[in-house]
């Protein structure tokens, strides 16, 4: 079976959930992976794994500053990146419109400016590479306005235009931009969730998923089908959601505040 072997990968959000599910996946298919996340003790937890083919590089993908140095403590560890994974990621709901900037910003700042940053810290060493990838992990929240999800689902939106700007940008070049979009994968993040998330894919799914689209070339890897395609449709008929669906979902039953 087709997989990805013998490459230089540096994964963000590998202490948990979908990133550590890729890492322990691709390392076990011989590639040689470098797994960030604040946690550091969770990293070198990981490494145990597999020592040899696992480095630790500890980092806030939030800090601007600080993700420079990044780049350069990338380039003590590789000489190139064949694929980079932006995975680090936060999500915090909007309950009853409070429109709390603060939030906005936190999540606005993890999900959005944390890719931004890690594509910056990467380019150079991705540049090493006769076939580089830059995937980064939005979510299928996107395609349609959830309800509570406006920092969350506009953090992806914001995220997928873009990946869609970059790819346009190095479209002369060799450099392939990848929008990872999964529905509801049973992780950390979506412990919490106080409601019923239909089609749950465990993250070792999820891994398979992702390492499967990236072997297809796909620019656009969304999973599961039975949730996206749904989903897409509704995105192009926003009329019959926002009839529909939305009004099954939202809490919210009047504008004044309880
Ligand atoms: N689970 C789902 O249903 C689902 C669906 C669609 C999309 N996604 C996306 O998938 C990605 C991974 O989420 P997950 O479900 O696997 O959640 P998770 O288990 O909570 O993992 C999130 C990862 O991001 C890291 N992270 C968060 N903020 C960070 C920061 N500022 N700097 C560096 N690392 C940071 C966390 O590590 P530390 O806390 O150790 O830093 C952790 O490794 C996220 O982008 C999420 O939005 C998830």
């Amino acid at each position: 079976m087709a997989a990805i072997r013998d490459k230089s990968v540096w994964i963000t959000g590998a202490s948990s959930g979908i990133g550590r599910a890729l890492a322990l996946r691709l390392v076990s298919q011989n590639n040689f992976v470098i797994v960030s996340s604040r946690n550091a003790d969770a990293l070198r937890q990981l490494q145990q794994s597999a020592p040899t083919r696992i480095r630790v590089l500890e980092c806030d993908v939030t800090q601007d500053e600080a993700m420079d140095a990044v780049g350069h403590r990338l380039a003590g560890l590789t000489d190139n990146l064949d694929l980079v994974v932006a995975c680090a990621g936060t999500c915090e709901y909007d309950d009853g419109l409070q429109l709390d900037a603060a939030s906005y910003r936190r999540v606005f700042d993890a999900n959005f400016f944390g890719v931004v940053n890690s594509l910056r810290a990467a380019l150079p060493l991705l540049a090493g590479s006769r076939a580089p990838v830059f995937a980064a992990v939005g979510s299928l929240s996107s395609v349609v306005g959830f309800p509570r999800a406006e920092a969350y689902g506009a953090s992806k939106a914001a995220l997928g235009y873009f990946l869609d700007s970059v790819r346009a940008d190095v479209s002369r070049l060799p450099l392939r931009v990848v929008h990872i979009r999964p529905g509801f994968i049973d992780t950390p993040l979506t412990r919490a969730n106080d409601f019923q998330m239909p089609l749950l894919m465990t993250a070792e799914e999820a891994a398979e998923r992702i390492e499967h689209g990236l072997l297809r070339g796909r620019r656009v890897i969304d999973f599961p089908l039975r949730l996206s395609w749904p989903l897409r449709f509704l995105g192009f008929f926003d009329a019959l959601w926002l009839r529909y669906c939305a009004p099954r979902l939202t809490r919210i039953r009047s504008l004044r505040k309880s």
